[in-house]
């Protein structure tokens, strides 16, 4: 894959105009919107909360890189931690800071900075948490280049990417999603296609549109990765297979992974059959979520 065409400066703008999750919850009045938003996310994705919990942020240095909506920081500040957040847009680190201001959480520092070069100096931190930021970086290496650096020794990393081999890349987006938007090539689709991907009207007329454009190269892994993941105007995304992951952290010791999440959008007769605990049971083998944890070591 070309990853140079792929530039800080694309990936930015696509965040500033399309923050993580404000599809699902309409923006009204703000701290109506943050509750509702955790809600919808924590509910959706509970074992967020499960993993957070697991870790003693009391009193801990903490850097969040992508922060999004920053419901992840308002937990991380709530269990004790000094907390300090990037993000590559200002979009973000505004909404953050009015989450703070609005939920009378101190922080140390809210910044609008690239992970791909941390403006921290080395050792400063006891943990780095990113959840589904990195898979967006065709530099992913740097970042994790970087995350090392400024952890002091024995600190944590927490880190959660796209998992390959999940249902969610191997069936619904290889196959299914696929499927459905080719069908957008032949008129009077558009009904069947939204019932089949689940994707709202709004999307699907632009994936049309772009797949007009491109024509069947738009369809191709290396392209439809990044528009089944985040929309069809995201600019990069990937995925990693467990085996990719401890490849790359493999600077870091005690390395250890959990799989989450099961998207069961697109197989509503299998939803309504598995119960909560067969569903919890599929997502540790086969979830889209791999959360990664490690040690930083010295000897890299
Ligand atoms: C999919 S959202 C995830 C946000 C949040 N952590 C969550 O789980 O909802 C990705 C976020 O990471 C930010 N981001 C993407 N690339 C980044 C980079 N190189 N450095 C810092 N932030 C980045 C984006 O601006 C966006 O807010």
């Amino acid at each position: 894959m070309n990853i140079g065409k792929f530039t800080s400066e694309q990936i930015a703008q696509f965040w500033e105009k399309h923050p993580v999750g404000s599809n699902f919850v309409p923006a009204s009045e703000w701290k109506d919107f943050f509750i509702r938003y955790d809600r919808f996310r924590y509910n959706h994705e509970p074992h967020i909360l499960e993993e957070i919990e697991k870790i003693n942020f009391k009193g801990k240095r903490v850097l969040e890189i992508g922060m999004g909506q920053g419901a992840e920081a308002q937990k991380i500040i709530e269990a004790g931690a000094i907390y300090n957040g990037i993000d590559l847009t200002k979009e973000s680190v505004t909404r953050v800071k009015l989450r703070c201001e609005l939920f009378s959480l101190p922080y140390e520092s809210l910044q609008v900075m690239n992970a791909e070069r941390l403006d921290f100096p080395d050792e400063s931190f006891d943990i780095v948490f990113s959840h589904g930021v990195l898979h967006h970086s065709p530099r992913i290496r740097i970042i994790i280049h970087e995350i090392h650096r400024v952890l002091r020794e024995g600190g944590l990393v927490v880190v959660m990417l796209y998992h390959r081999n999940s249902i969610n890349y191997q069936i619904s987006i290889r196959f299914i999603r696929r499927l459905g938007i080719f069908l957008l090539f032949f008129p009077g689709m558009s009904r069947l296609v939204a019932k089949l991907t689940h994707e709202d009207m709004e999307r699907l007329e632009k994936h049309r549109r772009y797949l007009r454009r491109d024509g069947l190269a738009y369809l191709k892994m290396g392209n439809f990765i990044h528009k089944a993941t985040d929309g069809p105007d995201n600019v990069f995304s990937s995925v990693f297979s467990q085996s990719e992951a401890a490849e790359l952290f493999s600077g870091f010791k005690n390395l250890s992974f959990s799989k989450h999440f099961f998207n069961e959008r697109h197989f509503p007769i299998l939803r309504s059959l598995l119960s909560a605990n067969m569903k919890k049971k599929i997502a540790s083998r086969y979830g889209w979520h791999l959360w990664i944890k490690g040690i930083k070591s010295c000897s890299r």
